[in-house]
């Protein structure tokens, strides 16, 4: 199976990505496009869309699942980025690295399970070995059962733990990956790329 991605430019992108989380009942606060073009103006970023046929109208093609990434740096002032990276401080070398984040993402429900995810992790790695990128990492919590899954299967690694002092699945999980050429090598999924207007 071919997976149909498409890659947005800052406007566009954070109106559509706006759009789909609409579709995602787990996520407690969705972003709004205000919010990513804040979050995105300045700085390094990836907006993906995969598509694909509706069941029951295979004719109509709709956005499946989502994907964006951004830089972060070691010197970030914007307080959640900046309480981010201290954080990771001791789990992570920013230090003349560039490293990425994978902030926002999911596949809607129907859809799930058909490799469109891996689709745009794949891709998103690709983007960011060219753009120099040394590491990605990601921050998921206990309780994100689905989410957890897949980011063993898309091999990252947990590279720290946070406990929260009452509920543990709660706990935060921040998972990491280098994206050496190996890690391309390793891509299974066959991808078309569309860049939208
Ligand atoms: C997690 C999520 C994005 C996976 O999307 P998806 O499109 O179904 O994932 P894919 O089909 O591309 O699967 C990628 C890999 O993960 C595995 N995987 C997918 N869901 C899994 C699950 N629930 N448990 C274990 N492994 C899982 C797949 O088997 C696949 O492995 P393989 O390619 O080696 O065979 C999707 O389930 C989702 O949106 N969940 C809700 C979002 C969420 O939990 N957000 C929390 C905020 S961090």
């Amino acid at each position: 199976m071919e997976y149909l991605i498409k890659q947005y430019p800052l406007e566009t992108g954070a109106l559509e990505i706006q759009y789909i989380e609409e579709y995602f009942g787990e996520f407690p606060r969705k972003k709004t496009a205000t919010e990513i073009l804040d979050r995105l103006r300045d700085r390094e970023f990836l907006i993906l869309m995969a598509e694909a046929p509706l069941r029951d109208d295979p004719g109509t093609i709709v956005p499946v699942a989502f994907k964006i990434v951004h830089e972060i740096r070691q010197d970030e002032s914007e307080p959640k980025l900046k309480d981010l990276v201290t954080r990771l401080r001791d789990s992570v070398e920013f230090e003349d690295r560039k490293v990425l984040y994978s902030w926002v993402g999911g596949t809607r429900r129907d859809w799930r399970g058909q490799g469109h995810f891996r689709a745009l992790t794949e891709e998103s790695e690709v983007w960011a070995h060219a753009a120099g990128f040394h590491e990605v990492v990601v921050k998921t919590k206990n309780r994100y059962y689905d989410m957890r899954g897949t980011l063993d299967q898309l091999e990252f690694n947990v590279v720290k733990y946070e406990i929260h002092p009452t509920d543990n699945r709660e706990s935060k999980v921040y998972l990491s990956k280098r994206l050496t050429s190996d890690v391309l090598r390793s891509h299974t999924s066959s991808r078309r790329v569309v860049v939208a207007d």
